[in-house]
């Protein structure tokens, strides 16, 4: 199953409700919400209080993506503001065993990401319980950067290891997703698609049925 999730770091924040409205009404069921902490990345987006604040006008799907040193201190947190899925780096956690536990002990599902220099090996030995795997396609720390070829054989070289596993891993990609690059991700066999400035750059409605039209073939 192909889902779309909308990266909200590059909404218009005076606008964030009414914006996210519109991504539920055009169809697209995940928002993704890009926490940042001025030390895993160099950037400082957005935390709790605007988690919990959008929660209680939107049914979307909540998939929570920590680019956080050390993210177990606020994984419990989180889950209670209202995140579905979180999702923490190989990059920043000592335990990270540990920390999928946890997350799944907080009633959400685990996701993991790796950095675009980060070898799939890592992920080796938490296949048996992670729900999705994010790789990121760009450097993470901010919106709008182009997506990075060479990441292409690393999510075909994911999809080919998950087909041999018993179980269902959603691979999720994020990082200079558009119309242009698209077709690339969907082809290395990505199912969840994080797109930011392509859905709010013009016509926001729009912008989600083009990806939609482009699952569609998939
Ligand atoms: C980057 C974030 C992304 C970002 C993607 O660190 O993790 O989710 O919002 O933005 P676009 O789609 O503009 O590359
Ligand atoms: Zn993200």
């Amino acid at each position: 199953m192909h889902q779309l999730s909308t990266s909200i770091l590059a909404a218009d924040f005076n606008k964030l409700g009414e914006q996210i409205k519109e991504v539920e009404k055009a169809g697209c069921q995940w928002l993704h919400i890009d926490v940042m902490d001025g030390m895993f990345v160099p950037s400082i987006s957005m935390g709790m209080p605007v988690i919990a604040s959008i929660r209680k006008n939107s049914r979307l799907f909540f998939d929570v993506h920590l680019m956080v040193e050390n993210p177990e201190r606020y994984v419990e947190e989180f889950a209670r503001c209202g995140a579905d899925m979180i999702t923490v780096h190989v990059e920043a956690c000592n335990h990270l065993d540990r920390t999928i536990e946890l997350i799944h002990d907080s009633g959400a599902k685990a996701g993991v990401a790796l950095n675009p220099a980060t070898s799939l090996t890592t992920l080796d030995h938490v296949m048996d319980k992670v729900d999705m795997v994010l790789l990121m396609t760009v450097n993470p720390g901010f919106g709008g950067q182009k997506y990075i070829e060479s990441c292409t054989p690393k999510i075909r070289e994911l999809r080919r290891r998950i087909n041999n596993l018993e179980r269902e891993i959603d691979i999720e990609v994020d990082g200079g997703v558009n119309d242009a690059t698209i077709e690339t991700v969907l082809e290395a066999g990505a199912n969840i698609i994080v797109a930011g400035s392509a859905v709010f750059k013009g016509d926001i409605t729009k912008n989600i049925h083009m990806f939609q039209e482009r699952f569609s073939k998939y």
